[in-house]
């Protein structure tokens, strides 16, 4: 199947960055989230990108302009959805939400279309199993800054086909990324291994052993980090890291998994990072 129209669904982050990417790559893309200001905040996300390609002279200004033209944002999902040739779910990672987000999906979109969570870790599995077409249904897991970011994770759920799994390739290579193949696992393979050291940083600051800047240094001077934990840990979000440790801390039934105190309560405070201004870092000034 050709894949030539693509829906994102969700605006945030991750979102505006997936429909950035593919539009750049040439494909029409339809991006919904629930609310208007939302599906505005993502487009804009994507909009100012473009124009520091352009302000760096890596873009022409009409080439930026013909990518804005293919992205659409509403607030619509039937209108988002039915003629989608791929769908990119990046919305709140709540499985009771998304399973409702995905019954819809089933009867609005065409049979042939392929369902594509963008989950930084829940079953892939049993979001399929809401739907009619558990076979068509794959875990891509990108990471962020989207636009930037050369890997997807490409997570096989109990029924996905192998032709899924190839239109999903093939739609990565396209989009110029890389992918690797990893089975359903809490935090697949590289949240796994990222997240856990994201959490012993904080566990490291919190404990007194040093400053969040002398920590961050010692990732980036020390081990060749391109940014450090706590700045990284800020960038991709604290609830997003907090949701991802409680995931496996439940699931792996380890305590090496349980989350730092202070990253509680800082998501707790309202402290979610760049999204909300302060984290690790205060992003207000
Ligand atoms: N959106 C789009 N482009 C961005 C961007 C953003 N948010 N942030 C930076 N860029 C671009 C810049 O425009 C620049 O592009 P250019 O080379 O064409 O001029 C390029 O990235 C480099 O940016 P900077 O020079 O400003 O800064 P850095 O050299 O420090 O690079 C970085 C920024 C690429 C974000 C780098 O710090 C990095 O690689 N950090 C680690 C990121 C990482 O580990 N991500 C994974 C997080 S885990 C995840 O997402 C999974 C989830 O499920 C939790």
């Amino acid at each position: 199947m050709e894949i030539k129209k693509i829906c994102v669904l969700g605006a945030g982050i991750m979102g505006a960055g997936i429909a950035q990417t593919a539009a750049v790559a040439g494909f029409n893309v339809s991006i919904r989230d629930m609310e208007a200001h939302l599906v505005e905040n993502g487009m804009a996300s994507v909009k100012s990108n473009l124009a520091r390609a352009v302000s760096k002279g890596k873009m022409e200004k009409n080439e930026a302009d013909k990518i804005m033209g293919r992205i659409k944002g509403t607030i619509d999902l039937k209108e988002a959805a039915q003629d989608a040739d791929m769908l990119i779910e990046a919305i709140i990672e709540v499985m009771e939400i998304k399973k409702q987000v995905y019954k819809d999906l089933d009867t609005i979109c065409k049979k042939e279309t392929i369902f594509a969570s963008n989950t930084s870790g829940l079953s892939i599995t049993e979001i399929a199993s809401v739907t009619q077409r558990p076979g068509q249904v794959i875990g891509m897991h990108f990471f962020n800054p989207v636009p930037v970011m050369k890997l997807v994770e490409l997570i096989k759920g109990f029924s996905t086909t192998e032709e899924t799994m190839g239109i999903a390739k093939a739609f990565v290579e396209k989009i110029k990324k890389s992918s690797i193949e990893v089975k359903e696992a809490p935090g697949f393979a590289v949240n796994r291994i990222l997240c856990p050291m994201l959490n012993e940083a904080i566990f490291v600051l919190s404990e007194g052993i040093a400053d969040a800047k002398d920590i961050d240094d010692g990732m980036t001077l020390g081990a060749n980090h391109p940014i450090g934990p706590l700045a990284l840990a800020d960038m991709v979000g604290l609830d997003t890291i907090l949701f991802v440790m409680e995931g496996f801390h439940k699931e792996l039934g380890e305590d090496k998994y349980r989350p730092a105190p202070l990253l509680r309560k800082m998501v707790r405070a309202g402290y979610l990072g760049r999204k909300s201004g302060k984290g690790f870092y205060d992003y207000t000034k």
